[in-house]
């Protein structure tokens, strides 16, 4: 079984909405599962993330989709207190190689969510992990996901408080499917990785 997590801060409760729909994704493909994982403002003290046992369950996660909303055009507080305290990692190189995508929602339709990405993206280079862009070609597509046409990861627009887009829900399910069907690919290559 090939675990994937799905990472993420939600305050209302959209990037929730969109992890799951990512998960729904990773279990649409047999020997795959996924887990959510949920940052929460409790485990940061003195602004410090410090839940040892999320970041043990995502060593054990062949790949990882990193969640968050975009706050004043980046990642929100809480979850670069995630990735801060992820630098451990950085040093003995444990997460080199998972795979590695990003998701994101901000109330704007272009409300600098790119910017998100972005940042997440670093962090997974940081990390050595190993980029997977949407597949969704926007112009293509027949039910119209990946509305708002970007590449690079997962960006949603919320409808409301809480609530996502269909569409955006939709385009979650087939990154979660494709994150699946990627590091199935990638574990059973039996092409070893470089040291
Ligand atoms: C402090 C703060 C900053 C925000 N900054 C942005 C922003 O830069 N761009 C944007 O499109 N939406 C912005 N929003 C709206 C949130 O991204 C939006 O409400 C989103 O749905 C929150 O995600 P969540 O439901 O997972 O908590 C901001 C909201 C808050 C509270």
């Amino acid at each position: 079984m090939i675990k994937i997590g799905v990472v993420y801060h939600s305050v209302s409760g959209c990037s929730k909405a969109l992890a799951e729909a990512i998960v729904e994704g990773i279990h649409s493909r047999d020997g795959c599962e996924g887990v959510a994982l949920e940052i929460r403002g409790e485990k940061i003290h003195q602004g410090r993330f410090d839940d040892q046992a999320l970041l043990r369950q995502l060593d054990q996660c062949e790949a990882i989709a990193l969640g968050s909303p975009t706050f004043m055009g980046t990642v929100s507080a809480q979850f670069k207190a995630f990735m801060d305290a992820a630098s451990e990692r950085y040093g003995d190189r444990s997460w080199l190689d998972k795979l590695a995508t990003g998701f994101t929602v901000g109330s704007h339709f272009s409300g600098d969510q790119l910017a998100t990405i972005r940042t997440l993206q670093v962090f997974a280079a940081q990390m050595g992990m190993l980029w997977v862009p949407l597949d969704i070609l926007p112009s293509q597509d027949p039910q119209g996901r990946n509305r708002g046409g970007c590449q690079s990861g997962l960006v949603a627009v919320a409808e409301g408080a809480g609530e996502i887009h269909e569409l955006d829900r939709l385009t979650g399910v087939q990154l979660g499917r494709r994150m699946g069907a990627l590091a199935q690919r990638f574990s059973g290559s039996g092409v070893e990785l470089p040291g």
